[in-house]
Protein backbone atom coordinates (compact mmCIF):
# COMPACT_ATOMS: atom_id res chain seq x y z
CA UNK A 1 0.00 0.00 0.00
CA UNK A 2 0.79 3.58 -0.53
CA UNK A 3 0.93 5.43 2.69
CA UNK A 4 1.05 9.10 2.46
CA UNK A 5 1.92 10.73 6.29
CA UNK A 6 2.29 13.93 7.04
CA UNK A 7 4.69 14.16 10.05
CA UNK A 8 4.69 17.25 12.40
CA UNK A 9 7.46 16.88 14.98
CA UNK A 10 6.84 20.36 16.61
CA UNK A 11 8.12 21.38 20.03
CA UNK A 12 11.05 20.15 22.71
CA UNK A 13 11.07 16.46 22.65
CA UNK A 14 8.63 16.09 19.92
CA UNK A 15 11.15 16.19 16.85
CA UNK A 16 13.47 12.95 19.17
CA UNK A 17 10.33 10.95 19.78
CA UNK A 18 9.09 11.22 16.28
CA UNK A 19 12.78 10.15 14.56
CA UNK A 20 12.32 6.73 16.51
CA UNK A 21 8.52 6.36 15.58
CA UNK A 22 9.92 7.20 12.01
CA UNK A 23 12.76 4.39 11.98
CA UNK A 24 9.76 2.14 13.43
CA UNK A 25 7.12 3.00 10.52
CA UNK A 26 9.69 2.42 8.07
CA UNK A 27 10.94 -0.59 9.16
CA UNK A 28 7.47 -1.89 9.02
CA UNK A 29 7.22 -0.30 5.61
CA UNK A 30 9.96 -2.54 4.70
CA UNK A 31 8.97 -5.48 5.66
CA UNK A 32 5.33 -5.16 4.76
CA UNK A 33 6.13 -3.74 1.29
CA UNK A 34 4.21 -0.43 1.88
CA UNK A 35 5.62 2.77 0.38
CA UNK A 36 6.43 5.16 2.94
CA UNK A 37 6.02 8.79 1.79
CA UNK A 38 6.90 10.97 4.58
CA UNK A 39 5.76 14.99 4.36
CA UNK A 40 7.56 17.15 7.27
CA UNK A 41 5.65 19.96 8.58
CA UNK A 42 5.99 22.80 11.05
CA UNK A 43 3.52 23.27 14.14
CA UNK A 44 3.39 24.56 17.28
CA UNK A 45 6.33 27.40 18.48
CA UNK A 46 8.89 26.51 15.60
CA UNK A 47 6.51 27.30 13.05
CA UNK A 48 5.16 30.71 15.00
CA UNK A 49 9.08 31.09 15.16
CA UNK A 50 9.24 30.72 10.94
CA UNK A 51 5.78 32.19 10.13
CA UNK A 52 4.39 34.00 13.16
CA UNK A 53 1.43 30.96 12.82
CA UNK A 54 1.49 27.58 14.85
CA UNK A 55 -0.45 26.12 12.47
CA UNK A 56 -0.03 27.63 9.29
CA UNK A 57 -1.72 27.12 6.22
CA UNK A 58 0.80 24.84 4.34
CA UNK A 59 1.04 22.85 7.23
CA UNK A 60 -2.84 22.01 7.19
CA UNK A 61 -2.86 21.88 3.18
CA UNK A 62 -0.30 19.02 3.88
CA UNK A 63 -2.08 17.27 6.93
CA UNK A 64 -5.15 17.53 4.45
CA UNK A 65 -3.50 15.64 1.69
CA UNK A 66 -2.06 13.04 3.64
CA UNK A 67 -3.66 9.35 4.61
CA UNK A 68 -2.55 9.88 8.60
CA UNK A 69 -0.95 12.82 10.61
CA UNK A 70 2.05 11.65 12.92
CA UNK A 71 2.00 14.67 15.40
CA UNK A 72 4.98 15.21 18.44
CA UNK A 73 4.87 17.94 20.93
CA UNK A 74 3.80 21.40 20.87
CA UNK A 75 4.29 24.10 23.65
CA UNK A 76 7.74 26.29 24.66
CA UNK A 77 8.35 27.72 28.01
CA UNK A 78 8.95 31.07 27.28
CA UNK A 79 4.91 31.09 26.33
CA UNK A 80 3.74 29.69 30.15
CA UNK A 81 5.19 32.54 31.31
CA UNK A 82 4.17 35.34 29.27
CA UNK A 83 0.34 35.65 29.76
CA UNK A 84 0.47 38.35 27.06
CA UNK A 85 1.53 36.44 24.46
CA UNK A 86 -0.41 37.36 21.62
CA UNK A 87 0.46 34.06 19.59
CA UNK A 88 0.47 30.71 21.37
CA UNK A 89 1.85 27.23 20.19
CA UNK A 90 -1.30 25.76 21.97
CA UNK A 91 -3.68 28.14 19.53
CA UNK A 92 -2.11 25.71 16.65
CA UNK A 93 -2.88 22.48 18.39
CA UNK A 94 -6.86 23.60 18.36
CA UNK A 95 -6.71 25.02 14.79
CA UNK A 96 -5.73 21.54 14.11
CA UNK A 97 -8.57 19.99 16.10
CA UNK A 98 -10.82 22.41 14.17
CA UNK A 99 -9.47 22.74 10.78
CA UNK A 100 -9.11 19.49 10.38
CA UNK A 101 -12.62 18.28 12.24
CA UNK A 102 -11.27 15.83 14.68
CA UNK A 103 -14.03 15.28 16.78
CA UNK A 104 -12.73 12.06 18.82
CA UNK A 105 -10.30 11.38 20.95
CA UNK A 106 -9.18 8.50 21.63
CA UNK A 107 -7.29 7.80 24.68
CA UNK A 108 -6.64 4.19 25.94
CA UNK A 109 -5.17 3.21 29.40
CA UNK A 110 -2.88 0.19 29.10
CA UNK A 111 -1.38 -1.57 31.84
CA UNK A 112 2.17 -2.97 31.61
CA UNK A 113 2.86 -5.70 34.25
CA UNK A 114 6.55 -5.30 33.81
CA UNK A 115 5.17 -1.35 34.91
CA UNK A 116 2.78 -1.93 37.49
CA UNK A 117 5.16 -0.92 40.46
CA UNK A 118 5.61 2.58 39.41
CA UNK A 119 1.53 3.17 39.34
CA UNK A 120 0.72 5.26 42.26
CA UNK A 121 -2.04 3.10 43.27
CA UNK A 122 -1.59 -0.31 44.63
CA UNK A 123 -1.22 -3.45 42.26
CA UNK A 124 -4.51 -4.85 43.11
CA UNK A 125 -6.47 -1.98 42.00
CA UNK A 126 -4.57 -1.95 38.79
CA UNK A 127 -3.48 -4.93 37.16
CA UNK A 128 -6.67 -6.23 35.94
CA UNK A 129 -7.56 -1.86 34.54
CA UNK A 130 -8.28 -1.76 30.75
CA UNK A 131 -10.03 1.13 29.66
CA UNK A 132 -10.40 3.22 27.06
CA UNK A 133 -11.51 7.45 27.12
CA UNK A 134 -13.57 8.72 24.55
CA UNK A 135 -12.78 12.55 24.71
CA UNK A 136 -14.95 15.22 22.15
CA UNK A 137 -12.42 17.35 21.11
CA UNK A 138 -14.04 20.25 18.97
CA UNK A 139 -16.70 21.58 21.15
CA UNK A 140 -17.40 22.71 24.43
CA UNK A 141 -15.79 25.54 26.45
CA UNK A 142 -12.75 25.01 24.37
CA UNK A 143 -14.52 26.72 21.44
CA UNK A 144 -17.25 28.71 22.69
CA UNK A 145 -17.34 32.35 23.12
CA UNK A 146 -14.74 34.06 25.24
CA UNK A 147 -13.96 37.53 26.30
CA UNK A 148 -13.70 40.35 28.70
CA UNK A 149 -16.14 43.41 29.51
CA UNK A 150 -15.44 47.12 28.53
CA UNK A 151 -13.84 47.66 32.37
CA UNK A 152 -11.87 44.34 31.58
CA UNK A 153 -13.08 42.90 34.86
CA UNK A 154 -15.51 40.52 33.95
CA UNK A 155 -14.55 37.42 32.00
CA UNK A 156 -16.47 34.42 30.25
CA UNK A 157 -16.01 31.09 28.44
CA UNK A 158 -19.50 29.94 26.73
CA UNK A 159 -20.04 25.88 26.88
CA UNK A 160 -21.90 24.96 23.98
CA UNK A 161 -22.69 21.75 22.46
CA UNK A 162 -25.42 21.22 19.91
CA UNK A 163 -27.70 17.83 18.61
CA UNK A 164 -25.41 16.42 15.80
CA UNK A 165 -22.10 17.52 18.02
CA UNK A 166 -23.01 14.92 20.84
CA UNK A 167 -24.62 12.57 18.63
CA UNK A 168 -21.79 11.96 16.28
CA UNK A 169 -19.33 11.23 19.62
CA UNK A 170 -22.15 9.25 21.11
CA UNK A 171 -22.51 6.84 18.70
CA UNK A 172 -18.87 6.44 17.67
CA UNK A 173 -18.79 5.63 21.97
CA UNK A 174 -21.17 2.86 21.16
CA UNK A 175 -19.60 1.60 18.01
CA UNK A 176 -16.27 1.27 20.12
CA UNK A 177 -17.56 -0.53 23.14
CA UNK A 178 -19.51 -2.89 21.05
CA UNK A 179 -16.05 -4.37 19.51
CA UNK A 180 -14.56 -4.46 23.29
CA UNK A 181 -16.50 -5.84 26.46
CA UNK A 182 -19.84 -3.44 26.07
CA UNK A 183 -19.96 -1.66 28.94
CA UNK A 184 -20.31 2.43 28.22
CA UNK A 185 -19.79 5.08 30.64
CA UNK A 186 -21.10 8.31 29.88
CA UNK A 187 -20.03 11.30 31.61
CA UNK A 188 -21.39 14.51 32.26
CA UNK A 189 -22.28 17.27 35.46
CA UNK A 190 -26.32 17.12 34.31
CA UNK A 191 -27.53 17.51 37.90
CA UNK A 192 -25.66 21.66 37.16
CA UNK A 193 -25.25 22.24 33.35
CA UNK A 194 -27.58 22.35 30.32
CA UNK A 195 -25.32 21.04 28.14
CA UNK A 196 -24.51 17.84 29.79
CA UNK A 197 -28.88 17.40 30.01
CA UNK A 198 -28.11 17.74 26.50
CA UNK A 199 -25.67 14.67 26.30
CA UNK A 200 -28.07 12.82 28.64
CA UNK A 201 -31.07 13.03 26.16
CA UNK A 202 -29.58 12.41 23.44
CA UNK A 203 -27.81 9.73 24.56
CA UNK A 204 -30.72 7.92 26.17
CA UNK A 205 -31.96 8.12 22.87
CA UNK A 206 -28.84 6.24 21.23
CA UNK A 207 -29.09 3.89 24.57
CA UNK A 208 -31.86 2.21 23.04
CA UNK A 209 -30.23 1.32 19.47
CA UNK A 210 -27.19 -0.77 21.36
CA UNK A 211 -29.49 -3.20 23.81
CA UNK A 212 -26.63 -5.37 24.46
CA UNK A 213 -24.61 -2.37 25.64
CA UNK A 214 -24.54 -2.02 29.26
CA UNK A 215 -25.08 2.07 29.80
CA UNK A 216 -24.19 4.11 32.29
CA UNK A 217 -24.22 7.60 33.31
CA UNK A 218 -21.83 9.39 35.55
CA UNK A 219 -21.11 12.36 37.05
CA UNK A 220 -18.06 13.97 36.59
CA UNK A 221 -16.77 14.41 39.87
CA UNK A 222 -17.42 10.60 41.46
CA UNK A 223 -16.02 9.39 37.71
CA UNK A 224 -12.76 11.25 39.05
CA UNK A 225 -13.04 9.35 42.10
CA UNK A 226 -14.13 6.16 40.31
CA UNK A 227 -10.77 6.06 37.85
CA UNK A 228 -8.75 6.05 41.07
CA UNK A 229 -10.97 4.05 43.32
CA UNK A 230 -11.52 1.20 41.01
CA UNK A 231 -10.55 1.81 37.05
CA UNK A 232 -11.11 -2.00 36.51
CA UNK A 233 -14.80 -1.22 36.35
CA UNK A 234 -14.56 1.26 32.94
CA UNK A 235 -14.75 -0.56 29.63
CA UNK A 236 -15.25 2.94 27.61
CA UNK A 237 -15.81 5.99 28.67
CA UNK A 238 -17.27 8.55 27.03
CA UNK A 239 -17.28 12.88 27.67
CA UNK A 240 -17.02 16.28 26.50
CA UNK A 241 -14.15 18.16 25.32
CA UNK A 242 -13.06 19.93 29.47
CA UNK A 243 -14.29 16.75 31.21
CA UNK A 244 -12.30 14.57 29.04
CA UNK A 245 -9.06 16.39 29.17
CA UNK A 246 -8.52 16.36 33.21
CA UNK A 247 -9.83 12.55 33.39
CA UNK A 248 -7.30 11.48 30.47
CA UNK A 249 -4.85 13.28 32.11
CA UNK A 250 -5.79 11.71 35.69
CA UNK A 251 -6.06 8.35 33.41
CA UNK A 252 -2.70 8.42 32.39
CA UNK A 253 -0.92 8.63 35.64
CA UNK A 254 -2.50 5.59 37.11
CA UNK A 255 -0.52 2.93 34.91
CA UNK A 256 2.54 4.60 36.09
CA UNK A 257 4.00 5.24 32.57
CA UNK A 258 2.61 7.93 31.26
CA UNK A 259 5.44 8.44 28.25
CA UNK A 260 4.10 5.44 26.99
CA UNK A 261 0.55 6.24 26.73
CA UNK A 262 -0.90 6.84 22.46
CA UNK A 263 -3.93 8.83 21.58
CA UNK A 264 -5.45 9.37 18.65
CA UNK A 265 -7.96 11.94 16.99
CA UNK A 266 -10.23 10.85 14.77
CA UNK A 267 -12.41 13.03 12.10
CA UNK A 268 -14.00 14.62 9.57
CA UNK A 269 -10.73 14.61 7.91
CA UNK A 270 -6.89 13.12 8.18
CA UNK A 271 -6.94 11.59 11.40
CA UNK A 272 -4.15 12.73 13.60
CA UNK A 273 -1.74 10.80 16.31
CA UNK A 274 0.68 11.69 18.80
CA UNK A 275 1.58 10.21 22.33
CA UNK A 276 -0.06 12.19 25.20
CA UNK A 277 2.69 13.14 26.96
CA UNK A 278 4.16 17.08 26.46
CA UNK A 279 6.48 18.64 24.25
CA UNK A 280 8.66 18.33 28.32
CA UNK A 281 11.44 20.92 27.12
CA UNK A 282 13.81 20.01 30.43
CA UNK A 283 14.73 17.04 28.17
CA UNK A 284 14.59 18.37 24.79
CA UNK A 285 17.82 18.11 22.75
CA UNK A 286 19.23 15.26 25.57
CA UNK A 287 18.26 11.95 23.69
CA UNK A 288 16.58 11.07 27.07
CA UNK A 289 12.90 11.24 26.44
CA UNK A 290 10.66 8.36 26.23
CA UNK A 291 9.84 7.31 22.25
CA UNK A 292 7.68 4.35 23.03
CA UNK A 293 4.03 6.82 23.28
CA UNK A 294 4.87 7.74 20.40
CA UNK A 295 5.73 4.40 18.51
CA UNK A 296 2.38 2.93 20.04
CA UNK A 297 0.88 6.31 18.44
CA UNK A 298 2.45 4.81 14.98
CA UNK A 299 0.92 1.31 15.48
CA UNK A 300 -2.50 2.98 16.34
CA UNK A 301 -1.94 4.65 12.79
CA UNK A 302 -1.48 1.66 11.75
CA UNK A 303 -4.75 0.15 12.95
CA UNK A 304 -6.87 3.09 12.60
CA UNK A 305 -6.05 5.21 9.79
CA UNK A 306 -4.37 2.23 7.43
CA UNK A 307 -6.81 -0.67 8.73
CA UNK A 308 -3.25 -2.64 8.79
CA UNK A 309 -3.57 -5.20 12.01
CA UNK A 310 -0.86 -7.36 11.31
CA UNK A 311 1.70 -4.14 10.93
CA UNK A 312 -0.15 -2.43 14.36
CA UNK A 313 0.43 -5.61 16.47
CA UNK A 314 3.54 -6.56 15.43
CA UNK A 315 4.60 -2.40 16.62
CA UNK A 316 2.76 -3.27 19.88
CA UNK A 317 4.62 -6.11 20.12
CA UNK A 318 7.85 -5.03 19.99
CA UNK A 319 7.26 -2.23 23.03
CA UNK A 320 6.07 -5.14 24.77
CA UNK A 321 9.84 -7.05 24.38
CA UNK A 322 11.50 -3.76 24.76
CA UNK A 323 9.58 -3.38 28.37
CA UNK A 324 10.23 -6.69 29.22
CA UNK A 325 13.72 -6.97 27.85
CA UNK A 326 14.86 -3.33 29.61
CA UNK A 327 15.28 -1.97 26.66
CA UNK A 328 14.14 1.19 27.74
CA UNK A 329 14.96 4.84 28.99
CA UNK A 330 15.79 6.25 32.13
CA UNK A 331 12.02 6.83 33.35
CA UNK A 332 11.05 3.64 33.78
CA UNK A 333 14.67 1.88 33.38
CA UNK A 334 14.48 1.64 37.52
CA UNK A 335 17.82 1.71 38.41
CA UNK A 336 18.90 -0.79 35.44
CA UNK A 337 20.61 0.41 32.44
CA UNK A 338 18.91 3.40 30.90
CA UNK A 339 19.08 3.56 26.81
CA UNK A 340 18.63 6.76 25.16
CA UNK A 341 16.34 7.87 22.82
CA UNK A 342 17.78 6.86 19.92
CA UNK A 343 19.06 3.50 21.17
CA UNK A 344 15.44 2.17 22.05
CA UNK A 345 14.20 3.25 17.81
CA UNK A 346 17.33 1.30 16.62
CA UNK A 347 16.91 -1.28 18.93
CA UNK A 348 12.48 -1.19 18.32
CA UNK A 349 13.26 -1.06 14.08
CA UNK A 350 15.95 -3.86 14.24
CA UNK A 351 13.65 -5.78 15.74
CA UNK A 352 11.14 -5.24 12.70
CA UNK A 353 13.87 -6.17 10.12
C1 LIG B 1 -4.27 17.98 25.57
C2 LIG B 1 -3.66 19.29 25.99
C3 LIG B 1 -4.32 20.41 25.23
C4 LIG B 1 -5.78 20.42 25.63
C5 LIG B 1 -3.70 21.79 25.44
C6 LIG B 1 -2.22 21.78 25.14
C7 LIG B 1 -4.40 22.85 24.63
O1 LIG B 1 -3.73 19.46 27.36
O2 LIG B 1 -4.12 17.58 24.41
O3 LIG B 1 -4.91 17.33 26.40
O4 LIG B 1 -6.14 21.02 26.66
O5 LIG B 1 -6.58 19.82 24.92
MN1 LIG C 1 -4.70 17.85 28.40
Amino acid sequence: MKLNIAVLSGDGIGPEVIEQALKVVNAIGKKYNHEINLTHALTGAVAIDATGNPYPDETHEICMQADAVLFGAIGHPRFDNDPSAKVRPEQGLLAMRKKLGLYANIRPTLVFPSLLHKSPLRRELIENADFVCIRELTGGIYFGDKGRNETRDKAWDVCEYTKPEVDRIVRLAYEYAMKRRKKLCIVDKANVLETSRLWREVAQGIEKEYPEVATEYLFVDAAAMRIIQWPEGFDVMVTENMFGDILTDEASVISGSMGLMPSASIGLHTSVFEPIHGSYPQAAGKNIANPLGTVLSAAMMFEYAFKLMDEANEIKDIVNKSLAEGVVTVDIADGGKAFSTSEVGDWLAAQIA
